[in-house]
């Protein structure tokens, strides 16, 4: 009788145990977003060897200031260039005490109608303000919709690209514009689709966009022309 008890008892335990680990496995894949700290903080040391995810931490002692620190927003981006657009990004490369805090900024310029074109953040959620001007943006869903969702954005206005989806603003004016936006990663990563896909180095086959975009090689290479 005891025994039978007892490994009713390690049946229930081992039931236990598998629901248990079967929830953490869930919560891992919950967890998909950058890791918690495990400290106050871990100031970069872009000079450590090791390769982990992020970067090593500098001797927290030797901390200051200056880790946590960058000046110059207050300067507009240079937006004489083809796009009419200029991006300053305040990212752990910047700010080394970014490391470990799954967040980071940018200033973007705008000249009248200048356009930050089709693009992905692969690491980060974006939420962008607009200070000066007005802003056109929009960003798609995934397959199979592929749902344009679009917003012209006054001065003030909040609006948000969630991860990984490609996302455009364009100044929708004839005045200069601002915007500042916040990143949920220390280094979101730019994805601009036209430069991946048209030039990359080396080259996509163009039997492989001749398919992909259904035009000919003539379409193909004057667009590998542009990048
Ligand atoms: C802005 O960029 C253009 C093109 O690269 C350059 O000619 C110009 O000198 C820059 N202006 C400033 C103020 O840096």
């Amino acid at each position: 009788m005891y025994r039978i008890l007892h490994n009713h008892k390690n049946m229930m335990a081992n039931n236990i145990l598998r629901v248990l680990s079967l929830l953490a496995f869930t919560c891992s894949f919950a967890f998909t977003f950058e890791p918690s700290p495990l400290q106050d903080f871990c100031v970069a040391d872009f000079s450590s060897p090791a390769f982990v995810n992020g970067f090593a931490c500098k001797d927290p002692n030797l901390a200051d200031a200056t880790d946590f620190f960058y000046s110059g927003l207050h300067l507009p981006g240079n937006t004489s260039n083809f796009l009419g657009s200029d991006i300053i990004p305040v990212n752990v490369a910047h700010i080394p005490g970014l490391n470990t805090l799954g967040i980071s900024m940018v200033r973007i310029d705008y000249a009248p109608w200048g356009l930050s074109p089709p693009h992905t953040h692969p690491r980060a959620s974006e939420i962008l303000t607009v200070l000066e001007g007005m802003l056109y943006v929009g960003f798609v869903t995934s397959n199979p919709e592929n749902r344009l969702i679009t917003k012209v954005l006054q001065k003030g206005d909040v609006f948000v690209f969630p991860m990984g989806l490609v996302h455009f603003q364009r100044n929708f004016g004839y005045g200069n514009a601002v915007a500042f936006a916040a990143f949920s990663s220390q280094n979101p990563g730019v994805v601009t689709v036209a430069n991946t896909v048209f030039g990359s180095n080396p080259r996509i086959g163009s039997e492989i966009l001749t398919r992909a975009f259904a035009v000919d090689n003539t379409v193909v290479e004057s667009l590998q022309m542009q990048f």
